[in-house]
């Protein structure tokens, strides 16, 4: 840590660098209320060597311990209004979720997303169903906090009920069901301008639902299409996550500009997405091999 260690104020913050040293000494340097958005992807407790680094943990308590201190150092860095997704499995989601909703509040709780893996990455068993998935944990500090919204592009079944167009600029749309509106006022009005139209028995009525522009269906909390071969490049870390996922999280709960924090970067993935969209970040990881391979990837992102 050397230079560092007296800690950094608001103004002089080690931007856009992937920092070397155990997170718990390296988060306690940074000043309070300076980050927009932090993801953590922190040893699973698998309590196995992952030839980068090891996860293994004397107990399950020693490992919720080790996360509950950085959580709490998390929150105080965190701005008024930023946003923390914490990523993990089936060993100690639910654990983690206890911890989270004391430090950062049930009421902060924004999404429980479930990345499916695509049928990727074991956990085979013929005693229970095979675990394909995994989770992230999304809690805002404040109620102002940022979400843009992410859309999933329309299934091609979908973009063929828009199929009509009446050339009047107004673009594709379906006829969809309407529930009749009570005054038949309103009906008759819909009919005049074309905008509804009854079933030829008459029964049921439907209105033009107009793409208007969209270009998908609002993404719904569970994750699918990208699998841990999903990455566009490789970088030799046994347990890098697929961008496409970090791009997801970083498009939706930060903009251009913001500060983003990346405690257990290992081969920097959220860095990487963070740079390549515009935010400025920070990395930690105490193993130096992953350092080496995150700032050997950051270097290449212009
Ligand atoms: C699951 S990996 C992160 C992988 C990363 N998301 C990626 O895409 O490459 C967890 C990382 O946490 C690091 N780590 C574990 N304990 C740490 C600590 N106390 N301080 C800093 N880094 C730590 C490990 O070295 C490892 O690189």
């Amino acid at each position: 840590m050397g230079k560092f260690s007296t800690g950094w104020q608001a103004h002089n913050l080690p931007l856009n660098q992937m920092l070397l040293g155990d997170n718990l000494k390296l988060l306690a340097l940074f000043p309070k209320g300076v980050f927009d958005l932090i993801y953590l992807d922190p040893p699973y407790f698998t309590q196995k060597d992952w030839g980068d680094f090891l996860d293994l943990f004397p107990s399950l308590d020693a490992f919720l311990d080790f996360m509950h201190k950085r959580l709490q150092l998390c929150e105080l860095v965190m701005k008024p209004n930023a946003i923390i997704c914490v990523q993990a499995d089936y060993r100690t989601i639910h654990y983690l979720k206890c911890k989270m909703d004391d430090i950062f509040g049930y009421k902060n709780f924004i999404n429980e997303l479930i990345w499916d893996r695509n049928g990727k990455g074991g956990y085979r068993s013929r005693r229970c169903f095979t675990k394909v998935h995994e989770t992230i944990l999304v809690y805002s500090k404040g109620k102002h906090y940022t979400f843009n919204q992410i859309c999933d592009p329309f299934s091609k079944e979908l973009l063929a009920r828009y199929c009509h167009n009446d050339g009047d600029g107004k673009g594709q749309y379906s006829w969809q069901s309407l529930k009749s509106p009570d005054d038949p006022r309103l009906i008759q009005a819909g009919i005049t301008s074309g905008r509804y139209k009854f079933s030829q028995s008459g029964k049921s009525l439907y209105y033009k639902c107009y793409l208007n522009g969209r270009n998908g269906v609002p993404a719904g909390s569970v994750i699918k299409g990208i699998s841990t071969s999903h990455r566009h490049v490789r970088h030799g870390y046994a347990t890098e996550k697929p961008e496409p996922l970090l791009e997801m999280l970083i498009r939706a709960f930060s903009n251009p500009g913001d500060v983003v924090l990346e405690p257990f970067c290992g081969s920097g993935t959220a860095c990487a997405v963070a740079k390549r969209l515009g935010r400025k970040f920070i990395g930690l990881d105490m193993n130096p091999n992953a350092i080496k391979i995150a700032r050997h990837r950051l270097k290449a992102i212009i």
